[in-house]
């Protein structure tokens, strides 16, 4: 595998941290004892005092091919010097087209278009338009609803903040975001502890759908849109057969299908997209992230072809939305580097060896002081911690024990959400658990 050098020559000055604003942060807390980065390759990151840290989060749940990749370091530079930018409202490049198409291969059935973003929150907020869209050309301008769920995460814009079901997120915001039904979550100690991949409990809580049609008039609603695992909120896994209930449900209603995979596209579970894996198809998908590995900002939206072709019987400007950046060429060139990438290594499908020795790692932390669940699909796992009377403190006070031990993982709230890059070495899973072990028996 090709790396980019970590530089060697002395760091730059710290920086004054005051002006930056940081994202999901608590600001004062960070600025009081920081934790900088100052380089990455391959599965470890830098830190600012020389230490490496393994990746045990490929990033924000992004960097799936691994850091510093020399071919999309090159393909970027190339580009820029090619055709730094240009805007693809009525105007074309290459790039572009040849992502999309390259792209769609990957879909399963029919979702074969594309619209360019530059985050999975645009993608969402694009995804829901989308549906509204579709069903007022077809005549049923009523279907203005959403449903979404409780615990989903579906980015920061309105619409997502609208169907996700994070509270403190929504706080403040119900002005701005009416018109949505949250079905329950599908999160249940009781019955599916410590469950290894899918749990068997829990179909049924899909049925919960019928309820909100019968309330609110299949006429009403646009669309249904899931996390088809749940990341942000913890890694959970769907029960078997819940998502192919919805999509059921959704049929019988004219009901569209969203599946938001800015987190398990691209590999993740072991083919490229989530919905294969559970063998369920969406009528739309969203995506971001390891779209170009998170080295230049991107997202799509996936629709299948009804969708298209209903758009395109327009004439005129068929779909008036877009992103100054929608299909950027430099985050085309990085995409298929990217891609390239992932098809050279094989990694769409790295996950189908990895996924055993990764379940088996995490399950053996049950025992581990403080675990209270284990839940794992793909490369991905979640291990709950029994919250203090401080929700979310033990998990962060993991987080930062971990990396003060050279490892990197993501709080959610008291469940540590590990989705390293897929290059990982089985090795480095022993790394990542052996440590967390450590981490937990010493609190
Ligand atoms: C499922 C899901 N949707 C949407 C988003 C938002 O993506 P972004 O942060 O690129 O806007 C995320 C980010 O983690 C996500 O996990």
């Amino acid at each position: 595998m090709s790396e980019v050098a970590v530089p060697t020559e002395s760091p730059a000055p710290a920086p004054d941290l005051e002006a930056f604003w940081m994202p999901f942060t608590a600001n004062q807390q960070f600025k009081t004892n920081p934790r900088m980065l100052v380089a990455a390759a391959g599965m470890y990151y830098t830190a600012n005092d020389g230490r490496k840290i393994l990746d045990g989060t490929a990033g924000l749940w992004c960097v799936n091919v691994g850091h510093g990749r020399r071919e999309i370091a090159e393909a970027v530079h190339q580009q820029l010097l090619q055709l730094d930018y240009a805007s693809s409202f009525q105007m074309g490049h290459g790039g572009a087209f040849q992502f999309a198409e390259r792209l769609v291969k990957l879909l399963p059935g029919d979702l074969n278009h594309v619209f360019f973003t530059n985050s999975g929150s645009e993608a969402v907020d694009t995804a829901l338009k989308l549906a509204i869209a579709y069903h007022a050309l077809g005549g049923e301008p009523s279907r203005q609803r959403f449903v979404g769920r409780e615990r989903a995460y579906h980015g920061v814009n309105l619409g997502g903040i609208a169907v996700g079901g994070i509270a403190s997120n929504r706080r403040f915001f119900s002005a701005l975001t009416p018109g949505v039904d949250h079905l329950g979550h599908t999160h249940n100690l009781e019955h599916n502890a410590f469950s290894r991949g899918q749990p068997q409990w829990g179909a049924s809580l899909a049925d919960e759908l019928e309820a909100v049609v019968a309330k609110r008039g299949a006429e009403t609603i646009a669309a249904v849109i899931v996390e088809p695992i749940y990341g942000a909120t913890g890694v959970l896994v769907p029960p078997v057969g819940y998502l192919q209930r919805l999509r059921e449900i959704c049929d019988r209603h004219g009901i569209l299908l969203i599946f938001d995979e800015v987190i398990t596209g691209f590999g993740r579970l072991g083919v490229p997209f989530a919905a294969e894996y559970f063998g369920v198809m969406p009528d739309i998908i969203t995506a971001a992230k390891g779209i170009t590995n998170g080295n230049i900002p991107m997202g799509a939206v996936f629709v299948r072809q009804g969708i298209y072709d209903r758009f395109m019987e327009a004439s005129g400007i068929e779909f008036a939305h877009g992103y100054t950046y929608s299909g950027h060429p430099v985050a085309c060139a990085a995409g298929l580097a990217t891609l390239d990438i992932y098809e050279a290594e094989g990694l769409f499908n790295r996950v189908q060896t990895l996924a055993a020795p990764w379940e088996a790692a995490a399950h053996s932390l049950k025992g581990a002081r403080h675990v209270i669940d284990v839940r794992n699909l793909g490369l991905l796992a979640g291990i709950e911690l029994e919250p203090t009377e401080k929700p979310g403190a033990r998990g962060f006070e993991v987080f930062l024990r971990c990396f003060e031990q050279g490892l990197f993982v993501r709080a959610a709230g008291d469940t540590i959400a590990l989705s390293p890059p897929l290059i990982i070495e089985p090795s480095q899973i022993d790394q990542i658990f052996s440590t967390l072990a450590n981490v937990l028996n010493q609190l």
